[in-house]
């Protein structure tokens, strides 16, 4: 229990909620794991895909991720080993661990070659927000390893105006957009900055290698798609408004008035040409 309280990030916090306070705000877990698995699979993640969780944590995504995909396609980078314990404990179960034989290694120096194999996604969600420059450095070195030209690899990072200079793990650690292209260029990579919400207010950008042979799809429909209703609701709203003004309702009237005194007239020009 001690240890539980020395390293979180959440205040005051139950024993049996440790491992999900430990990664973030407790009360956020379920908004931080529907924001990644939405985002990967809107970028086209499916079942037969293989996945790289850099600092999967307490699977606080993972829990999404290995009962959507097949056998040994997820894969889980995570130093602090009992994160992931307490994950299955709580979250998956030994079943779904025997059935779905997602795969973890607890290196500490962000190896993502560990595994000895090439991914189609990988994700490294508020992990670079609290790495140093030079972890960011190796992590993209590294993934540069296991990516192919189609490999989408989707992080997170706090930005700021300043790149934080300090050679430990933080709290947070913000950086500047053109320092974390810098990395991406040095490592042989592409960073393009992606607009997807996220609940800490953190940047997404996806890194792909300089020859990307795949697509990324168009991620603003569905944003567009609101505005468009909520324009339409907008407009609909003034309509009404403008039809229930006085000025208009009294114009409506004499509109009809003045159909109904035109209809009379035209019946009596026809009775009358008839009559001749
Ligand atoms: C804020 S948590 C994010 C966890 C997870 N990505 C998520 O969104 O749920 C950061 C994680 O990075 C892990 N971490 C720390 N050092 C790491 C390293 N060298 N390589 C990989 N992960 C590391 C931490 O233990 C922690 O689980």
């Amino acid at each position: 229990m001690e240890k539980a309280v020395e390293g979180a990030i959440g205040k005051s916090v139950e024993e049996s909620d440790y491992y999900r306070t430990f990664i973030g705000p407790g009360d956020k877990y379920d908004q931080f794991a529907a924001m990644q698995f939405n985002l990967l699979t809107h970028l086209g993640l499916r079942e037969g895909n293989t996945l790289l969780d850099v600092g999967c944590g307490s699977l606080r995504a993972g829990r999404l991720f290995i009962p959507y995909l097949l056998p040994e396609m997820y894969h889980g980078l995570e130093p602090v080993e009992w994160l992931i314990n307490e994950g299955v404990k709580c979250q998956i179960g030994e079943d779904m661990v025997r059935i779905k034989k997602p795969v973890f290694s607890h290196d500490e120096n962000f190896t993502l070659t560990v595994f000895q194999k090439k991914f189609d996604y990988i994700i490294a969600q508020s992990v670079f927000s609290h790495a140093t420059k030079e972890q960011i450095r190796r992590c993209l070195h590294e993934a540069r390893q296991v990516m192919t030209p189609t490999t989408i690899f989707a992080a997170t990072f706090a930005e700021g105006a300043e790149d934080y200079a300090g050679d430990k793990w933080a709290l947070w650690a913000t950086y500047a957009m053109e320092t974390i292209k810098e990395l991406a260029d040095e490592a042989g990579l592409v960073c393009r900055p992606l607009d997807w919400p996220h609940p800490d207010l953190q940047r997404w950008v996806l890194f792909v290698t300089q020859d990307f042979e795949g697509t990324i799809p168009d991620l603003s429909g569905g944003e567009n798609l609101m505005l468009v209703k909520k324009e339409s609701e907008f407009c609909k709203e003034r309509l009404a408004k403008i039809e229930n003004h006085p000025y208009v309702v009294i114009g409506f009237k004499i509109s009809r008035l003045m159909r109904l005194v035109g209809f009379g007239i035209n019946n009596a020009m026809r009775w009358f040409r008839c009559d001749k």
